[in-house]
């Protein structure tokens, strides 16, 4: 007898099991999945661009989102697409660490029947068509804010020299910013770039790269600029120059920034950082609009860029802090 009620015990836990999935079921269904591939987490930017997707994407706003943290490998988005398309996602959302070597995999994607939005930097495609839509930024643009600043902020008869830190290489934000400078350089004859470093847009490794490079030179060089292709490369920056006794700020080492995050905006206040580019990481309702307007039939534009500014110390009031929420 106690044989018998331990088997209906089970078979009742069972029976609650099944339906308690079947319950679950319909509920999933009405959820649009996302599958997310983020780059990493290698700047505060990245991080304020994480939250802002997670912040969007709840269930209570009606998605599942799957992300997937690729440590700064492009290996590991690639991997992580092929999983959603496997997994029959209802959109995929790339933000591409590098520019090249995403065609096959999108092509994956665009047969499974799987609408890919990028977003933040862009991917290099021979077929358009694999890309729903780019949100995001105009990299070249930002630069260009940079260097007619150092237009105007230098006169043109003075020598100039620069130090130029890269973001990570490949990337449409070092491509752009770079590009940008490289394009001024070549109309400015006395603008010299004295050193080129690749920063990776990481705090760590730009203060590695600086304090190395200084530390090799037998007399300081003078620096007029260090062009800094993000915030944390210029924090890097900072420390290594304060370190070997620069005097940074206007009159002495002038350092450009972009991104524009709450820290840099109070480092711009302070005069540590001259320029700040700003360049916006809350892309995250953007990204949620252009999903409503797919799911009502629209379409959508395929290139969209968001709106951005440039900050000298002068415009670094209250406010704008108080404002910025990364
Ligand atoms: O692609 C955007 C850039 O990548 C941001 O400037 C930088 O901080 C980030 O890591």
């Amino acid at each position: 007898m106690r044989k018998l009620i331990a088997i209906l015990e089970v078979l009742v836990l069972m029976l609650f099991m099944i339906t308690g999935c079947m319950d679950q079921d319909p509920q999933d269904d009405d959820l649009i999945v996302i599958g997310m591939s983020q780059t990493g987490a290698e700047s505060d930017w990245r991080a304020a661009n994480t939250e802002s997707m997670r912040a969007v994407f709840t269930e209570e706003n009606g998605y599942r989102l799957i992300f997937d943290d690729a440590r700064q490998q492009q290996e590991n988005q690639i991997t992580a697409i092929r999983r959603f398309i496997q997994e029959q996602v209802d959109y995929i959302v790339v933000m591409p660490i590098s520019e090249y070597g995403w065609e096959a995999v999108l092509e994956e994607a665009y047969d499974a029947g799987i609408p890919v939005i990028i977003v933040d930097r862009m991917v290099d495609l021979t077929n358009e068509r694999l890309m729903t839509a780019h949100l995001g930024a105009d990299f070249y643009a930002e630069g260009e804010c940079a260097v007619s600043w150092m237009e105007q902020e230098f006169s043109s008869n003075r020598n100039l020299n620069i130090v130029h830190i890269q973001g990570t290489l490949g990337s449409s934000a070092q491509i752009g910013r770079t590009e940008a400078l490289l394009d001024a350089v070549m109309s400015n004859p006395r603008w010299n770039i004295i050193n080129t470093m690749d920063g990776d847009f990481t705090q760590a490794k730009t203060y590695e790269v600086m304090h190395e490079y200084l530390a090799s030179c037998t007399v300081l060089p003078a620096i007029d600029v260090v062009y800094c292709e993000n915030d944390n490369e210029a924090f890097g920056a900072i420390r290594a120059l304060g370190e070997f006794g620069y005097d940074i700020g206007v009159g002495g080492t002038e350092v450009i920034s972009f991104d524009a995050t709450r820290q840099a905006l109070l480092y711009c206040r302070e005069g540590k950082i001259s320029l700040c580019v700003e360049c916006n990481p809350l892309l995250g309702p953007l990204v949620e609009s252009c999903i409503i307007a797919l799911e009502n039939g629209e379409v959508v534009d395929q290139y969209q860029y968001v709106e951005e500014g440039c900050f000298v110390t002068n415009d670094i009031t209250q406010e704008l802090l108080d404002s910025r929420s990364y």
